[in-house]
């Protein structure tokens, strides 16, 4: 191995892999009734979760899967929607990102929580071959516990997975 892959391969803080974005909700993504539309949120997360995958790994990433999400209340136009995103866990060429969204009401500065989802984001050269990505090292007692939590959710994709070839076969 070169001296610039051996580098680019050196372990990385989660803490160089957090983004956050914040986007105010306006008529066009929200449905007649003013509340943000669900695909919109699923859109903005699938951004925020990808800027994470970015920072840590450096290179072109895709989307991979992304977990079972819940809509936990409403957000209506006018709302700002913050989200919250960071690299869980490193694999061989695939990341876990973890991505948090909360609604803040600026007037009463009342945030709550809206969405959590995990998605998994695969590292691609320019030319689309996959890449290995390096090491994440959780340094928290938060990050560890979402490193450790990770590789539960990852044993449980991987069981859907399987179950899913055998529905197909
Ligand atoms: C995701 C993709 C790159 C996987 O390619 P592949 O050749 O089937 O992948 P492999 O089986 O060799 O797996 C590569 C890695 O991806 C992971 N992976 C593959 N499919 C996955 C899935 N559905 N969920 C989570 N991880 C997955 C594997 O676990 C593996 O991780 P590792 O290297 O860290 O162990 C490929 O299916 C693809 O390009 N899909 C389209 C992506 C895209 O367009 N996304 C935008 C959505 S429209």
């Amino acid at each position: 191995m070169n001296n610039d892959k051996a580098q680019s391969l050196c372990p990385r803080p989660v803490r160089e892999s957090i983004s956050e974005m914040v986007e105010i909700v306006l008529p066009n993504d929200a449905n007649p009734l003013n509340a943000l539309l669900g695909g919109r949120l699923m859109h903005w997360i699938d951004l925020a979760g990808a800027m994470a995958a970015h920072r840590h790994s450096r290179t072109y990433v895709v989307t991979a899967s992304i977990d079972h999400m819940d809509f936990l209340v409403p957000v209506r136009v006018g709302d700002f929607v913050v989200l919250r995103s960071s690299v869980n866990r490193v694999y061989h060429t695939s990341m876990e990102v973890g991505v948090k969204v909360w609604v803040e009401d600026y007037r009463s500065q009342e945030n709550r929580h809206v969405s959590s989802a995990y998605l998994t984001f695969v590292a691609i050269d320019a030319t689309g071959n996959k890449v290995p990505v390096p090491p994440v090292v959780p340094e928290t007692e938060d990050e560890r516990r979402r490193y450790e939590d990770a590789a539960h959710r990852r044993e449980i994709r991987r069981k859907e997975s399987v179950r899913r070839n055998e529905v197909r076969s």
